[in-house]
This record gives structure tokens, C-alpha cells and sequence, in this order.
């Protein structure tokens, strides 16, 4: 089987185990990203294979949603990709990307990738957190959790540890600080850094005129 119809049949199965999904991780998302890595990708000499397929592959399984397993991800992207006999040098890199890749919220805590396409895989992924798009996704996800939008008297907070960012249930306001306002600095390649600069201002200025309409001043 040749790379381009790999490609495609691995996408084929993506979305047929993520369309709908409304937690922020449905099919489109990984589109946007594995659109995202393949133009940040095309600026460096990288393995394009492992970078589209690691991008596709990356929320295959969350953690999040089984126990905490951090294995289940990288476990559920290895079968798939056994089925096609890809060559295991290939299977490791991606099923390493995605091991690496998922943000773990404490403030101490930031997992760099080992390698050149983990960082670009991982950059597209967190420039789909910010911007107009990454609004829609964190009052999506609130909704979905059950989270409110905001709430004036509870300040945000910057995690002490990934148990505590795994189990935070704060406002999505306050995910802005927690999280989304800090991936500005957590690109791994200055082609990210700099779309992520100008979702960044999107942000602030998103930020600002909410809260002047909160207080009716705007
Ligand atoms: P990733 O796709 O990088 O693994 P997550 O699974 O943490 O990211 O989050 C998926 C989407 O949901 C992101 O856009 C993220 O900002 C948003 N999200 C995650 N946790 C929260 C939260 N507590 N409140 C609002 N949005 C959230
Ligand atoms: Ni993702």
C-alpha cells in the first residue's frame, strides 16, 4: 500500500470513531491540525508520513476519558497501524509523538518532544486551542463538562501538579489563564510562534471585551 492511500484509510477510520464527538476532539479538529502540521512541516526536511499520521492519530483515545490511562492512545494508533503493515521505525515514531504530545497542565510541567515532527505535530495541535477557533472549543468543551462560562469570584488557577489540572472543574474563563494564554510560549518552531502570537492578540482582545460587557460597559 502506498503512503497517499495509507494516508486516506487511516483518515477513513479517524473520522469514522470521531465524527460528532463533542469534546472538542472531533473530526475536524484533527483535520485542522493535520492540515496545521502539514504547512508548518513543509518549511523543514521531516518525515511528512510520521507528521500526518502521528496528526491523525493523536486523539485517537484520551486519557482523560479512560481512567487516566496514558497508554491507551499510543495503544489504540499502534494496532490501527499494525493492520497496514506499516514498518514498526514508522509505528514507534508516531505512537511516540503521541505519548508526548498532550499538554499536562501543571505550571512546571512541559512536555518538549524528543523529535523535530513530535514538536510540529504538537504545535499545530496547541494553535487549535487559541484563536477564534480555540474560543468556540473551550466554550464547547465548558458546556460539555458541565463547567460555567465564568464566574467573578472564583480566581484562576495555575495547577500545581497534573493530578490537580486533571481533576480542576473551573470556569472556562478561567481555562483562558490556566491554559490558553500560555501556549503562546510552547511553540517548538518559530512558524507556530508566530501564527500563535496573533491568535494571542485575538485572545486579549476577546478577553477584554468580555469583560466589559460583563460589568455593561461595553
Ligand atoms: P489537547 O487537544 O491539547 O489534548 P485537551 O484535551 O486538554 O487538549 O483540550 C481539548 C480542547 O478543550 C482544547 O481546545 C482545550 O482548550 C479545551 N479544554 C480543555 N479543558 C478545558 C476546560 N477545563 N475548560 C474549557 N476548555 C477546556
Ligand atoms: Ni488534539
Amino acid at each position: 500500500m502506498d503512503q497517499k492511500a495509507l494516508i486516506a484509510a487511516i483518515a477513513d477510520q479517524v473520522r469514522a470513531q470521531l465524527d460528532g464527538e463533542s469534546s472538542g476532539h472531533d473530526w475536524w479538529h484533527i483535520v485542522r491540525v493535520w492540515r496545521m502540521a502539514r504547512r508548518i512541516g513543509g518549511s523543514y526536511n521531516v518525515n511528512m508520513l510520521v507528521i500526518e499520521l502521528a496528526a491523525l492519530l493523536h486523539d485517537i483515545a484520551d486519557w482523560k476519558f479512560h481512567d487516566g490511562d496514558e497508554e491507551i492512545g499510543p495503544r489504540t494508533a499502534r494496532s490501527m497501524l499494525e493492520k497496514y503493515h506499516v514498518p514498526d521505525q514508522v509505528i514507534q515514531a508516531v505512537t511516540g509523538i503521541i505519548r508526548q504530545i498532550s499538554f499536562k497542565g501543571a505550571a512546571g510541567i512541559r512536555s518538549i518532544p524528543s523529535t523535530l515532527e513530535g514538536g510540529i505535530v504538537q504545535d499545530a495541535d496547541r494553535l487549535d486551542a487559541i484563536g477564534a477557533i480555540g474560543i468556540a472549543r473551550a466554550f464547547a468543551y465548558g458546556g460539555y463538562a458541565g463547567n460555567s462560562m465564568h464566574d467573578p469570584e472564583s480566581a484562576p488557577a495555575i495547577h500545581a501538579n497534573q493530578e490537580a489540572y486533571r481533576s480542576n472543574r473551573s470556569t472556562t474563563i478561567n481555562h483562558f489563564y490556566e491554559k490558553l494564554l500560555l501556549l503562546k510560549e510552547r511553540m517548538n518552531t518559530p512558524e507556530a510562534r508566530e501564527i500563535a502570537l496573533n491568535r494571542h492578540e485575538f485572545l486579549r482582545d476577546y478577553l477584554d471585551r468580555f469583560s466589559k460587557e460583563w460589568d455593561g460597559l461595553a
